[in-house]
């Protein structure tokens, strides 16, 4: 592990973490489906080489796969307790707009969730998206209530905008507790919480920035090009191929000079910006090399030359994020 960012709560989050929407999902990632490579078997490797990589952090949510994602974690954690001593379990509450009683909503929820990952408490508790019909003093509520009964370490949110985040941060300093983290997409082909001002707000209030979808889910990889695209239901990132193939050869020019591959660089420069990114992983392989995406670092002047190539992104996430990731 490299430089560990911590967390309220003396949580330690590594340079590079591990995102889980795929594991359990049938629809957008296809276990069970299409994707007949993705087995629970595939997912434990995954699991194992991860930890024994560094990359600690696991993150999940109750929607991912109905659930899914967070039993599939809990046998693992049950099944392997050494490596269980050393994951960091995030999730996210889902805030549907018809949870209206938002304080008992978030609170049943994180129950569920702790039940279906067979733990008592979870590292880092986040709010998925800025979808919530009430205000974020009920939002801090619902979080400080569980925070303070110590189901959780931390508390974060995702999707938000600067505004959104100054405001909840706001509330939940009124009630002593810092806000985390802010979960966003953020890779090379959506750098608009750069340019916008969102990871500079982040460090100014102390919020660690995760980069979800830093791979702009399996674009950057290199394996998917304009002749080979990837599977359809990939909203994020969903940019012409042939833009993305002319960014994907920048990254396998700058990974030869330091025998990485594509997707390491691309995590490499996430990493570069103090920002976590957490690339999912379906099985040993992509887990081995999303791990090497940190322990090592790029030249300023690559450094530029991705600065140079990577697309601005869109700008329209709530339509996007609640049915999928
Ligand atoms: N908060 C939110 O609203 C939100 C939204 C989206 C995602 N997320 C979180 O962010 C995590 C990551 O985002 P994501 O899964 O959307 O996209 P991603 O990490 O950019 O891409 C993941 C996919 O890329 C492929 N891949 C990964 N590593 C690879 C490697 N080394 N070599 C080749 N292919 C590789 C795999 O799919 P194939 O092998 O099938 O190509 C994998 O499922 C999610 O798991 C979830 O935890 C959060």
């Amino acid at each position: 592990m490299t430089d560990p960012h911590r967390l309220p709560g003396e949580i330690s989050v590594p340079d590079i973490g591990v995102g889980t929407w795929a594991w359990g999902d049938r629809g957008v990632w296809g276990m069970g489906g299409y994707d007949s490579t993705l087995t629970e078997a595939t997912i434990a490797e995954a699991w194992e080489a991860s930890i024994d990589a560094g990359a600690t952090f696991f993150d999940t949510a109750e929607v991912y796969g109905n659930g899914e994602s967070e039993r599939i974690i809990g046998r693992l954690l049950a099944a392997d307790p050494g490596r269980a001593a050393k994951a960091v379990i995030a999730t996210k509450f889902m805030p549907v707009p018809w949870k209206f009683d938002v304080v008992g909503s978030l609170r049943r929820a994180l129950e569920a969730s702790l039940g279906r990952l067979g733990v008592g408490s979870v590292a880092l508790y986040q709010i998925h998206g800025p979808i919530s019909l009430r205000g974020h003093a009920h939002l801090a509520d619902a979080l400080a209530a569980v925070h303070e009964d110590g189901l959780v370490g931390a508390v974060g949110v995702s999707n938000y905008s600067a505004k959104e985040m100054r405001s909840i941060a706001r509330e939940l300093a009124e009630r002593g507790i810092q806000l985390a983290t802010n979960q966003i997409e953020f890779s090379l082909l959506r750098r608009r919480p750069e340019s916008n001002g969102l990871l500079a707000a982040c460090r100014e209030l102390g919020v660690l920035p995760l980069a979800y979808s830093p791979l702009g889910q399996g674009r950057l990889t290199g394996k998917y090009d304009a002749e080979h695209p990837p599977p359809k239901g990939r909203s994020f990132s969903n940019h012409p191929m042939v833009e993305v193939d002319a960014i994907v050869n920048t990254l396998r020019e700058l990974g030869g000079a330091h025998d990485r591959t594509p997707s390491q660089v691309a995590l490499q420069w996430i990493v570069s910006k103090g920002v976590v990114p957490i690339p999912g992983a379906k099985n040993r392989l992509q887990a081995e090399q999303n791990a090497g995406g940190m322990g090592w670092s790029l030249t300023e002047e690559e450094l530029t030359r991705l600065d140079n190539v990577a697309l601005e992104g869109t700008n329209d996430l709530r339509n996007r994020f609640w049915q999928h990731g």
